[in-house]
């Protein structure tokens, strides 16, 4: 048998729920190109409170707060933590780290970049850089993705790996300099290994999904504002704020889909040039 290649155990399935780029402020009443990201963020808790029974892992994939403050990321965590469920940060561009690790003092396993669930393993990546937007993966970063990925393969398990950047282009050209930078380094990994079955990400605020050698590179809606898909410039979209859903299943396939808040219009300065 091929040793990259898991066992399979077909009665279990996993569910995961990615939650991300929900910009707040510490003052809850501000808006963000017309939206309220509060509102926008407690209304996807709802949604999700409504539509999973069980959750066994959130991840939460970064641009927390939009303001850096502390009080950001408290509340943050207070709404996630109304879930109930195991759950994994990483940071995204507007995110401070101190501030965000400060908001999980209680809580520190959600700081793990590692988690085993069953015959599946979950890598979160940092691919923040200090005062850029766009994103880079540090050879430490890329040192940490090779080391789980050889250990997780020796597990025999199937593999999602989690960043906030982009790794793939979008249609949206605008987003292309925001994107993921050292795209080579991290695929050059990525392509060594059988047992990789998807790669999610947040930041292009928009569900997205293509398949790129058998894994799936998957974008999320934010739970704020959302990017236009198909723009070459910074283009608002009318769709509502969501999440991403996996059900990670024991023979290694993945069912997914995005659920957006339904029913609801929000106030939106569609003539925004930026954010
Ligand atoms: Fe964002
Ligand atoms: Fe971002």
């Amino acid at each position: 048998m091929d040793k990259s290649l898991p066992k399979t155990n077909i009665t279990e399935s996993y569910r995961v729920i990615q939650i991300t780029d929900s910009h707040l402020f510490a003052d809850e009443s501000m808006a963000l190109v017309g939206m309220n990201c509060q509102e926008g963020l407690e209304d996807v808790i709802e949604l999700v409170k409504e539509h999973e029974e069980a959750i066994d892992c959130i991840l939460c994939t970064g641009d927390i707060a939009q303001d850096a403050s502390q009080a950001a990321y408290n509340r943050f965590a207070a709404q996630i933590n109304t879930l109930d469920a195991p759950q994994l940060w990483i940071p995204g561009n507007h995110d401070i780290i101190a501030s965000m690790e400060q908001a999980l003092s209680n809580k520190k396993e959600a700081l793990e970049k590692t988690l085993r669930l069953g015959n599946w393993g979950i890598i979160m990546l940092n691919s923040c850089v200090e005062g850029h937007i766009y994103g880079m993966l540090s050879e430490q970063e890329l040192e940490h993705l090779r080391t789980e990925l050889e250990v997780m393969q020796s597990e025999g398990l199937y593999v999602l790996v989690a960043i906030h950047h982009n790794p793939v282009p979008v249609n949206a050209e605008w987003l292309q300099n925001h994107s993921l930078q050292n795209t080579d380094g991290f695929f050059d990994i990525i392509d060594g290994y059988q047992n990789i079955r998807a790669v999610v990400f947040g930041h292009i605020h928009q569900d997205f999904k293509i398949s790129r050698n058998k894994v799936l590179m998957l974008g999320a809606p934010s739970t704020s504002i959302q990017f236009h898909p198909e723009h070459d410039y910074f283009s608002l979209d009318k769709e509502n704020p969501g999440y991403r859903w996996l059900s990670l299943h024991g023979d290694g396939t993945v069912g997914t889909g995005v659920r957006r808040v339904v029913g609801k219009k929000y106030k939106l300065d569609l003539s925004s040039k930026g954010y």
